[in-house]
């Protein structure tokens, strides 16, 4: 088959918060769909970006008394140890702020106006007179008109869930100021969606069983339907869409119309080719010729609530410009923990992925249990502790990982490491292995990696039985029994082979592991059809994964700490008693580099750290702080170092210093530890004082 062209993308992220798990399970899930792509030896272009623009950004922005650009630059900041730390491997993270956003969403807009479908009406909307702003509905709130419950917002009231437009609210006031609103008059551009045009294409478009998930299409059609409006009257096929927003807005201006722009979620996926465009750009590749390829296919991974954006905006945006329409959108449900709160963008509550990924957690225990989960359709999934810990362990551990420890060890130590010809018997169970890589192949094309799981699980048992049949631990010790007991060792080698090629979406670093171990090429799904072959040399086999234990799954959702109550001061201790300078001269404080960063295996708490301090020799440091740093977000970092104190041995070898670091005196109040960091200008060895 010849090789496809894809181009994926995740939904963006705003950019006024880190990520939390449901952002992380979209990614996982797109992330294993890409790899597997390329295990087929497709090309895929895979890339996200921070969606940056909006009236919730540019407020949280000047509360944090930054600009908008800064304020998403910072969050930005933080979203790589995230992404490294679950091995989300996308081509290009950009943002829609970017040069590329601005001049694609302009022209984007110019082809939809040029083919009509662009026009301006004067609306009626709340104005701030205060901050001399327009409302978006969000900030205004006031009574529900309905239930009469106090402090609702403009669009929907929280308590009786009716649906009103902002003017309905009875004394409404702005969130902004506290100012009572006054309504004031705008042009606004609309997206004409009523347009009989967009109307056809997109019944077609949802509706022909290609594009979108049939339960997904099931839920659109409702839209299309007759409804009844908030004043009571009713309207059939699709409303027109409102796409500007007036001045101070942070966002694109709209051409030819001073002081307008685009309503955030015009520009956001258009956000998604411009992430595309800096890539290929930075790559010296032709973006027009790229998409102008007919056989180009675009995926796009979303989540349930932005079934609209993606199904009849997007694509009709798309379309009316005359441009490329997306070949899929993969709509996923929510995440739950332990069938609880909801895993909304905004409440992000339950897991915390950093504190999964600190806790040593190993983010491929993660990977699987939502691969095995998901298929690929829009249903909500949740994360069950106890599930977890049982299916990492029974899975990963238990069936799959221990084929290769039955095996391996006797290779390596009767016979120099060299795998040895397969009988009948192998040669049968590897072809039964071989026989399921299309179903699996088919099932990581459908997203449905819970399916591709049970498969793989069923093999893994397969190849166990056939361990627990030939009992390679009795042939060992049996006489003459040696080219029997290679012949089993190498069929389970070979098996865990074709295993490894079959799980690799999903444990993409666990497979490279593999790779090394079994001395050989990245895998793809064609390496499925053939063998390692007698003769082939492995390497040794160091274990693959540990076994989930409990206390880590209690401590990721050990409540946090309760707040502090009454007035303890930051440090919650007294100032201790003075000293003179002298006293303080003992101290030798130096600027130390942390030249390297490690986990201390066997402890949750340490880090070892080796320090350059000037001295022309490394410093050997344990340090607490594990449960706040990942080795590689301190690699590279000045510090400070107390120089001159007694060295002292510990359980794990001997600390010879202290790095300064700032926690709360009381650690149940506050059990953050910050390492304390230098102006830049500051070297190696320099004293403090
Ligand atoms: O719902 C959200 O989080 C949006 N920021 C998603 C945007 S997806 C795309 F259109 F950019
Ligand atoms: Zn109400």
């Amino acid at each position: 088959m010849s090789q496809r062209k894809l181009f994926v993308t995740t939904a963006l992220p705003y950019a006024n918060g880190n990520f939390h798990i449901g952002h992380i399970m979209e990614y996982i899930q797109a992330d294993t769909w890409v790899r597997a792509q390329r295990m087929q030896g497709n090309a895929v272009n895979f890339v996200g970006a921070d969606d940056a623009h909006g009236a919730p950004i540019m407020i949280a922005a000047e509360k944090a008394g930054k600009t908008p650009q800064q304020f998403v630059a910072d969050i930005a900041a933080g979203r790589k140890p995230y992404l490294d730390g679950f091995h989300i491997a996308f081509d290009n993270w950009s943002n829609t702020d970017s040069p590329e956003n601005h001049a694609l969403s302009k022209q984007i807009y110019l082809d939809l106006k040029q083919a009509g479908f662009i026009e301006t009406r004067t609306i009626e909307q709340f104005f701030d007179p205060e901050k001399n702003m327009f409302l978006p509905d969000r900030f205004i709130k006031g009574e529900c008109p309905r239930c009469h419950a106090k402090d609702q917002y403009g669009d929907n009231c929280e308590v009786c869930s009716s649906v009103y437009a902002p003017t309905d609210l009875i004394n409404p006031f702005s969130a902004l100021s506290g100012a009572t609103p006054v309504l004031k008059t705008s042009e606004h551009f609309f997206f004409k969606l009523s347009d009989p045009r967009a109307v056809e294409f997109l019944t077609e478009w949802t509706q022909d069983g290609k594009h979108v998930q049939p339960e997904v299409a099931a839920k659109i059609k409702e839209w299309f339907g007759v409804r009844t409006n908030p004043d009571g009257s009713t309207s059939e096929g699709l409303d027109d869409w409102d796409i500007s927003r007036d001045a101070p807005y942070f966002g694109i201006e709209i051409p030819d119309a001073p002081g307008k722009y685009f309503y955030v979620w015009l520009d956001a996926p258009v956000g998604y080719l411009a992430s595309l465009k800096e890539l290929l750009n930075r790559r010296g590749e032709d973006y027009d010729a790229y998409m102008a390829d007919p056989d180009l296919e675009q995926y796009h991974f979303i989540g349930k609530d932005i079934i609209t954006f993606h199904t009849l905006f997007w694509p009709a945006m798309l379309k009316f410009s005359g441009r490329k329409t997306p070949t899929r959108i993969c709509v996923h449900g929510f995440m739950t923990v332990n069938n609880g709160e909801k895993m909304s963008k905004s409440r992000g509550t339950g897991l915390d992925p950093l504190k999964y990924l600190s806790l040593k957690m190993n983010p491929e225990w993660l990977r699987y249990y939502l691969g095995a989960k998901l298929n690929g359709r829009n249903e909500d999934i949740d994360f069950n502790p106890e599930d977890f810990m049982l299916r990492v362990n029974s899975d990963l551990i238990g069936k799959y990982v221990n084929i290769a420890s039955r095996a391996a060890g006797f290779i390596s130590k009767r016979f120099e490491g060299k795998l040895g010809a397969v009988s009948e018997d192998g040669q049968t169970l590897l072809a039964a292995l071989r026989e399921q890589k299309d179903a699996i192949v088919a099932a990581y094309e459908g997203r449905d990696t819970a399916r591709a799981a049970r498969e793989i699980m069923l093999l893994c048992d397969k190849v166990n039985s056939y361990v627990d049949a030939n009992k390679p631990w009795e042939l060992a010790k049996q006489e003459g029994m040696d080219a029997r007991l290679q012949d089993v060792c190498t069929t389970c080698i070979e098996a865990f082979r074709l295993l490894t090629i079959y799980l690799k979406p999903m444990l993409p670093a666990v497979a490279t592991q593999v790779e090394a171990f079994l001395n050989v090429q990245p895998l793809q799904f064609a390496d499925a059809a053939t063998l390692l072959g007698a003769g082939h040399g492995i390497g040794k086999y160091e274990h693959l994964m540990q076994r989930v234990v409990v206390e880590q799954l209690d401590a990721l959702f050990e409540p946090p700490a309760a707040p502090v109550v009454e007035a303890v001061k930051p440090g919650g201790e007294e100032i201790a008693p003075t000293i003179t300078i002298d006293d303080f001269a003992k101290i030798d404080l130096r600027i130390a580099k942390i030249v390297e960063c490690k986990a201390v295996e066997g402890s949750t708490k340490l880090l070892q750290l080796t320090l350059d301090a000037g001295e022309g020799k490394m410093r050997n440091v344990f340090s607490g702080i594990a449960s706040m740093y990942r080795p590689e977000q301190l690699e590279g970092k000045l510090t400070v170092l107390v120089a001159n104190l007694a060295p002292r041995k510990m359980k794990f070898g001997i600390s010879e210093g202290m790095v300064l670091a700032a926690s709360h005196a009381d650690e149940k109040a506050e059990p953050g530890i910050y390492v304390l960091e230098p102006f830049p200008g500051a070297q190696p060895g320099m004293r403090i004082g």
